[in-house]
């Protein structure tokens, strides 16, 4: 079929930015939803992901991809399978190369984080410690783009000068990346520093492919009309959201921001349809709280220890009930369809 070989594009797209904790399937296909194109997973480090099986999982209709431990690290379905970005954290050409085969069947593109300056990240030279050993990039680019057959990319944060900044974006560009994600601040800026668009549209000037721009959260972007405002004050092809779309995935949708009430009831569905981890549906409905985490419905959701608790603080009992119905009889279907 002609449009299982389409690759993805990265120009002129509106993107859920890759979100530790936050970019689990639920809110990627909430974001979908909503209307983002195309939607990153958080950051998956590659020592651990190498360690993984790929297994089907008939029930839930996902393929998992399960540590040694059982714990499920990435789940994926068919629904996002043309616009789910694997973003992977790695300091190690050789083994990017294993993980990012492991799951290109899967997934629609590869990306590789070097943006991140948390420490778990830079320890072991990955995320931002890349930015300062680009002949690691190189290797690790050409590596993956020579490797698989989807796309490969990368998400950076800008350089302390301009010329350092581009000099970085055009060897990038030489590897044969899809596209290049430019967080607009500097290493050691925090998320509520302003956003530095001015670089982001040098970056975009200086490379013919897509480039991505992010960090617009905060200050410029708090609704969906202000997507279009920040692709053009950074010059850029295409916008990807990290915060405004953790607070609120609507802010995707063209028809205007949705009460965060109604978006978290919908949240929650895709994460009891999926099995998420309660502590990670915790996590992701504590984000959307926000400053009303202590209200008695964050109170309520903080203290829930189950998807079946957590139901209940929504009033969605008989959808959580439903559900389970529905997940056994395909359990038992499953069953039943593989004796001898
Ligand atoms: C992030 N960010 C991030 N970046 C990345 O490349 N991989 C990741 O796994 C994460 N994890 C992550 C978790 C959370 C909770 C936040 C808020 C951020 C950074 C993110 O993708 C983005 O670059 C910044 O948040 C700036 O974009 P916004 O928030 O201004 O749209």
């Amino acid at each position: 079929q002609a449009t299982s070989w389409r690759r993805l594009s990265f120009s002129n797209i509106t993107a859920l930015a890759p979100m530790v904790r936050v970019g689990t399937l639920p809110m990627r296909l909430l974001a979908l939803d909503y209307g983002a194109d195309v939607v990153y997973c958080e950051e998956l480090i590659d020592i651990k992901m190498a360690l993984c099986q790929r297994q089907v999982n008939d029930v839930l209709q996902t393929v998992d991809f399960v540590a040694p431990d059982d714990r499920v690290m990435f789940r994926t379905c068919e629904r996002e399978k043309d616009r789910v970005v694997f973003q992977m954290g790695t300091a190690d050409p050789e083994r990017a190369l294993t993980v990012a085969q492991l799951v290109e069947k899967d997934v629609a593109a590869i990306d590789v984080n070097m943006g991140c300056p948390k420490e778990y990240s830079t320890k072991g030279g990955m995320g931002a410690a890349l930015l300062s050993d680009p002949d690691k990039i190189e290797a690790i680019l050409r590596t993956l783009v020579a490797g698989v057959s989807k796309p490969v990319t990368c998400k950076i944060r800008i350089l302390p000068s301009l010329e350092e900044t581009l000099s970085l974006v055009r060897r990038i560009e030489k590897t044969g990346v899809a596209a290049i994600a430019v967080h607009g601040r500097f290493k050691e800026e925090r998320p509520r520093h302003p956003v530095h668009c001015d670089y982001i549209q040098a970056v975009a000037q200086a490379v013919s492919i897509p480039v991505i721009a992010n960090g617009g959260s905060l200050d410029l972007v708090k609704s969906n009309g202000d997507i279009q405002e920040f692709r053009k004050a950074a010059g850029a092809s295409s916008v990807m959201l990290a915060r405004a779309a953790m607070w609120n995935p609507s802010v995707f949708s063209g028809q205007g921001l949705l009460p965060v009430e109604r978006v978290m009831e919908e949240y929650l569905k895709y994460a009891i349809r999926y099995d998420n981890n309660p502590f990670n549906t915790k996590y992701c409905l504590c984000q959307m709280l926000r400053d009303k985490v202590e209200s008695p419905l964050g109170k309520q959701v903080q203290s829930a220890q189950t998807n079946a608790e957590i139901s209940e603080a929504y009033g969605l009992q008989d959808f959580y009930r439903q559900t389970q119905e529905q997940l056994q009889a395909r359990r038992d279907a499953v069953q039943s369809g593989s004796r001898p």
